[in-house]
């Protein structure tokens, strides 16, 4: 498969759950990464340079920005240039890893910081990583019910935990600085991320015990299908701010999305015709949009029928 000319790509907390996968696959389109991270990529092999970098710190973000990739930029006479994208994925990924106030203060000015050093610097496009706790249901108090199916990037959100609240305001963040200096930014309502082996370890209990999937709408995201989107988000310029659902196609369950969700949801409007299997959080806006296709459908590696 013939890539276009890769770009350069600071990736921010790229040691983590996704970003392992999705730097592969960056590399893989022919882009060049520097990771900013706290801690160093896991996988040695990769030859990924991470500069320790905390992204709370606004002129430690600055300065990351305009730093070589690798050792081999100091051959060339010229002096580090920002890059042509920054992808932001470096956050406290849930609650309860920290108090609530940390984890929304840590998340909102880690991005904040991100993207106001990337417009300042003259960054045109910007990737952030939002998430589907904005839906309301993930992190919310009790036994909750969606708005209504499908889950689309139109909807009013009212989350009510400080991790979704975070994610939230980093959208409004995206969306003032993508208009103050005329730049894209998309920002990614990422699904639960699942990494190659989990299909084998947690699938099973998934599709066997549906209400407890509830929280993730049961839809997920194959770790590698958010580094292709992360690169098609590279690839497609002058779309300003964007919100997608980053999803995979198919429900996790053993039935069809309809028959389904009149079982486990149903009070809950539908206000579309769903394809027979589509995922309630639906991604028909990044294939529409920017050419989605997913490579790594969960049936391909878990059979529920077996
Ligand atoms: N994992 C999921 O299911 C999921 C779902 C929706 C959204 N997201 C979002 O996607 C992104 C990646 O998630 P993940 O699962 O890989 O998370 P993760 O916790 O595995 O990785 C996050 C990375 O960010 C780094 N980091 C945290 N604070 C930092 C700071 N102040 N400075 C520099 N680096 C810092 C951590 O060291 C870690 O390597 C996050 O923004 C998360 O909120 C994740």
């Amino acid at each position: 498969m013939a890539f276009p000319t890769g770009k350069r790509i600071v990736f921010t907390g790229g040691s983590g759950k996704a970003g392992r996968y999705v730097i592969p696959e960056l590399l893989k389109r022919g882009h060049s990464v520097l990771n900013l991270d706290l801690v160093p990529f896991p996988d040695p092999s990769t030859n990924i340079m991470t500069l320790k970098t905390d992204l709370t710190k606004s002129g430690e973000v600055f300065n990351a920005l305009t730093t070589h990739f690798n050792f081999a930029g100091y051959e060339n006479a010229l002096v580090p240039q920002p890059p042509d994208a920054v992808i932001h994925f470096g956050a406290y990924a849930r609650n309860m890893l920290v108090p609530d106030n940390e984890c929304f203060q840590a998340n909102v000015t880690a991005t904040y910081n991100v993207i106001e050093a990337a417009c300042k610097l003259g960054v045109k496009k910007i990737i952030i990583a939002s998430s589907e706790t904005v839906y309301e249901v993930c992190f919310g108090q009790g036994d909750l019910e969606y708005t209504s199916f499908p889950l689309d990037e139109d909807m009013d959100v009212n989350p009510m935990d400080s991790y979704a609240i975070s994610k939230l305001c980093g959208e409004r963040v995206a969306r003032g600085f993508a208009r103050r200096f005329d730049v894209d930014i998309y920002s990614l309502r990422i699904g639960n991320v699942i990494e190659p082996h989990e299909y084998a370890t947690d699938f099973p209990s998934y599709i066997s015990n549906p209400k407890t999937r509830k929280r993730n709408a049961w839809s997920y995201i194959d770790a590698r299908d958010l580094g292709q989107i992360c690169d098609l988000c590279v690839q497609r310029d002058g779309l300003g701010f964007q919100i997608f659902n980053a999803t995979n196609d198919t429900i996790t369950a053993r039935f069809p999305t309809r028959q389904f969700l009149e079982h486990w949801c149903p009070d809950t409007p539908v206000t579309r015709q769903m394809g027979m299997w589509e995922a309630p959080l639906s991604n028909a806006k990044i294939k529409d949009v920017l050419g989605f296709r997913e490579e790594h459908d969960w049936r391909k590696y878990y059979n529920p029928d077996q």
